[in-house]
């Protein structure tokens, strides 16, 4: 059986002379733009879709263990207790909803971290400034998250890059027991098999994914039509033994990097090809980017004349 192959791959070296092993090694299907030579190379193959209500999806081993340790080594000295985002204020609040603990990554920090943003670009097809820093999470025995969304409820966190699209949170640690990420509306949490595993009683109760070192879970918190999708309600089961540490990534409908700034107030362009579009009639046209609506401000308002 084998000969016939091998008799083949000697006529593939007669005709491809110039063809070496080298070049016959998988490389990445997605090139980054700053190369990525700290982490394992971008592999699409090692994603799992999980669902479709909500949109989850499940990459095997997308950090290296070096890069997880490196993260949790960023973080370890400067956790604080963890804060939600009030529904009506927006306003930062203590909550026993959420009892972890946890700091933000600066952007781009360092290599690494400016090497897995550009990995998660290139899994997500979003782009890096869309994102928010990364929030680096611990829990502790008992520690948990309970099941909530990721898109706001208030309009003063919408104002900043619009809704948030999507998540990627990435598993830094293995957890003997506990600290499962469920999706309790997800609608296969009935067909989970979830007999022979050792799972905890929260994660029975949804759709449920064990941290592993090194994995991350993308999921999405709008749908297609940039509605909001009320089954990706999610949340992080208790810690029962071990102790879980993990990266999350949010990741908005618009640029996330500008908002901070008080833009909203200036009168400029954001794209140098405003002037000829707004000629063109654009501000029209296509009003919700040019100008702007109620979710945010446009990109050329200075050219459409509208502040
Ligand atoms: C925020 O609002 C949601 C939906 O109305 C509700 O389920 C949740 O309990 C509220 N959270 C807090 C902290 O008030
Ligand atoms: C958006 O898509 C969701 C899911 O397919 C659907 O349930 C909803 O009705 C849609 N909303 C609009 C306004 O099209």
């Amino acid at each position: 059986m084998g000969f016939p192959l091998f008799s083949y791959f000697l006529c593939f070296l007669l005709f491809f002379p110039n063809f070496s092993m080298q070049s016959s090694r998988r490389a990445s299907v997605i090139r980054l733009p700053n190369g990525d030579s700290y982490g394992h190379p971008f592999d699409p193959t090692r994603v799992t879709q999980i669902s479709w209500h909500p949109r989850a999806f499940l990459y095997r081993n997308f950090l290296t263990d070096a890069e997880c340790d490196h993260l949790i080594q960023l973080a370890k000295d400067k956790l604080e207790k963890s804060m939600v985002a009030d529904n009506e204020s927006g306003q930062s609040i203590e909550s026993e909803v959420r009892t972890s603990s946890g700091m933000f990554l600066n952007k781009a920090q360092d290599e690494v971290v400016a090497g897995v943003e550009s990995r998660i670009s290139a899994w997500t097809f979003l782009p890096v400034e869309n994102g928010e820093s990364m929030q680096i999470l611990h829990y502790e025995n008992g520690q948990k998250y309970e099941p909530h969304w990721d898109y706001f409820h208030d309009k003063a966190n919408q104002a900043l890059g619009g809704h948030r699209i999507a998540t990627v949170l990435m598993y830094l640690s293995n957890v003997q027991k506990g600290g499962e990420t469920v999706f309790p509306e997800s609608e296969i949490k009935e067909s989970q098999p979830k007999a022979n595993e050792d799972w905890s009683e929260c994660a029975k109760r949804g759709y449920a994914v064990k941290p592993r070192k090194g994995d991350a879970l993308l999921f999405f918190s709008l749908h297609p039509n940039a509605t909001t999708d009320v089954l990706s309600l999610h949340g992080s089961c208790p810690v029962i033994e071990g102790e879980k540490w993990s990266a999350t990534k949010w990741i908005h409908v618009r640029n996330f990097d500008k908002s901070g700034s008080t833009s909203d107030d200036e009168c400029k362009d954001e794209n140098v090809n405003c002037p000829v579009w707004a000629a063109a009639g654009e501000c029209k046209k296509n009003p919700v980017y040019m100008v702007g609506s109620g979710e945010g401000v446009g990109y050329c308002r200075k050219s459409c004349k509208v502040c």
